[in-house]
């Protein structure tokens, strides 16, 4: 099911039960943090907040929409992400049909999605420009932007969903990088070297040109959700979003860039960034649970704002996991398996466990078939777009349930000889990392946990797990309630 905008999506969270109100007066200086960091840290993720009444604005603030199993399959529309999971998958892998009648049945199908999926482009205005700001009426300071965490360097917009197009071929990016507000009219970018707003950025330097920015809050939140997806660069992410929803991306022209803006956005803010010209941004309280130290980051020029009438403000915050970014990364983790799977068929599952913030932990489960196979599958992964981040990949057999943490500890312990066992690579390590070498550059670890082959030179006998066998265990089922133990 697809949403026309972000206050459709609050309506069916309130309407399912997911989403309170708040109505006393709450200020985004701190206090709107301390709230939702206990509430994101209740057992599933509590609820979604609406801040009718920040304080210092009039524009109502969302925060934790994204952060429970339940909302974030919400909101791409679905009761479960797997759903998706296997569409993708089966989309990936479509039987050979036999014969022309069980074509048209199965294919047909799913081309018709295909075809649904690339943005529209409408004439005239979005609501998303029902009031328009431009020159002295610029003010990011009317908006209820959080100062999120004591030692932060200022307010800072932490759902942005900033679109770019690349000044060579004019492909669009979206990706969601933090927005530090230095002023009415001038904020950071904090784009990583290593995403591809940044690389749009040194295009544009090259050429010594200013680079367009369009950083959009809200619309359907499986914009929001395509932001944050670690997609190959080139895959537009507006129609990665037309996928999830079902339908269509509506854009329209921006007002003073020439950038293409969801439609039905909350608020969009429209500016440039002159390639040359850098300040200090941060710190800032990171999704490490730590905070990112200052450093010089380009500057966005403000050129308009631009939102619906009775706007909200879509925001998140990062900081000791859980938090509600966890969701995004098991989004993440659940629809990028089966494109995983493409590469590495060996691989049965994965799991980033939230204490490892998406880029820290990998937990994979493989069908080993051959001598160093679980180091191929770690190789393959470090090479494999932002998966090069993983700090820590365990490989286990395939038998292992990845996602019970607890087992992967178990036979981590019992299966490595940590000598033979590991391999140490240097390579790009992500920049939040404050333990590396240096910023972006350090060191990954792999650990085999797999059995242990001759071929590798295990010579000794490979114990069986301890298991019961299972006579005993329907003899002791039958006598079970008689035991009156439960
Ligand atoms: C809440 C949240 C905040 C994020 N903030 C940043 C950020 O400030 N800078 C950054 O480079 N990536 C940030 N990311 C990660 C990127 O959005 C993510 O790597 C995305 O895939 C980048 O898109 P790109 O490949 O189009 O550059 C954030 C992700 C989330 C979920």
């Amino acid at each position: 099911m697809a949403y026309s905008n972000f206050q459709e999506f609050l309506k069916r969270l309130e309407d399912i039960g997911e989403l309170k109100r708040v109505d006393r007066e709450v200020d985004p200086y701190l206090e709107i943090t301390e709230i939702a960091d206990r509430v994101m840290k209740m057992p599933g993720g509590g609820p979604a907040l609406l801040f009718e009444n920040p304080k210092g604005s009039s524009f109502p603030v969302a925060i934790n929409a994204f952060g429970s199993k339940r909302r974030m399959a919400a909101a791409l529309g679905v009761e479960d992400i797997e759903s998706i999971a296997d569409e993708i998958a089966s989309m990936l892998k479509p039987e050979v049909p036999n014969g022309a009648l069980q074509a048209a049945r199965e294919l047909l199908p799913k081309l018709g999605v295909l075809m649904k999926m690339p943005p529209r482009h409408d004439r005239g205005e979005g609501t998303c420009q029902e009031v328009v700001k431009t020159g002295d009426d610029i003010n990011l300071e009317e908006l209820p932007i959080l100062h999120c965490w004591p030692q932060d360097g200022g307010r800072y917009i932490t759902l942005p969903l900033v679109f770019t197009n690349d000044p060579v071929t004019g492909k669009r990016n979206v990706g969601m990088y933090r927005i530090q507000v230095y002023d009415r009219n001038t904020s950071g970018m904090h784009w990583q070297m290593h995403k591809v707003g940044a690389e749009h950025a040194r295009v544009s330097a090259e050429r010594n040109q200013n680079i367009q920015v369009a950083v959009v809050l809200g619309g359907d939140p499986a914009l929001t959700y395509a932001a944050t997806a670690p997609l190959p660069p080139g895959i537009d992410e507006m129609l990665f979003a037309g996928f999830l929803r079902k339908s269509p991306v509506h854009l329209v022209k921006a007002k003073t860039v020439d950038i293409e803006v969801p439609a039905d956005a909350e608020i969009v803010i429209e500016g440039y960034v002159d390639p040359r010209e850098q300040r200090l941004e941060g710190p800032f309280g990171d999704h490490t649970g730590y905070y990112s130290l200052a450093d010089m980051y380009p500057v966005l020029h403000v050129t308009a704002i631009t939102h619906r009438k009775n706007a909200v403000y879509p925001c998140t915050i990062v900081g000791q996991p859980p938090m509600e970014d966890g969701w995004l990364g098991y989004a993440t983790e659940r629809l990028f398996l089966p494109l995983l799977k493409l590469t590495l068929p060996e691989v049965v599952d994965m799991h980033l466990p939230v204490q490892g913030i998406f880029h820290n932990i990998a937990l994979v489960s493989i069908k080993k078939r051959y001598p160093g196979h679980a180091f191929k599958v770690m190789h393959a992964l470090w090479g494999l777009g932002q998966a090069m981040f993983t700090k820590m990949i365990f490989v286990f057999d395939a038998d292992v349930d990845v996602q019970n943490v607890d087992e992967c500890l178990w036979r981590l312990g019992n299966n490595i000889d940590p000598e033979r066992d590991t391999c140490v690579v240097r390579g790009p390590i992500d920049v939040l990392d404050h333990a590396s070498r240096s910023m972006g550059f350090g060191s990954k670890i792999g650990f085999d946990c797999t059995r242990k082959l001759l071929a590798e030179g295990f010579t000794r006998e490979w114990p069986d797990v301890i298991t019961m066998s299972p006579e005993v265990k329907k003899r002791v089922d039958a006598m079970w309630t008689d035991l009156g133990l439960d």
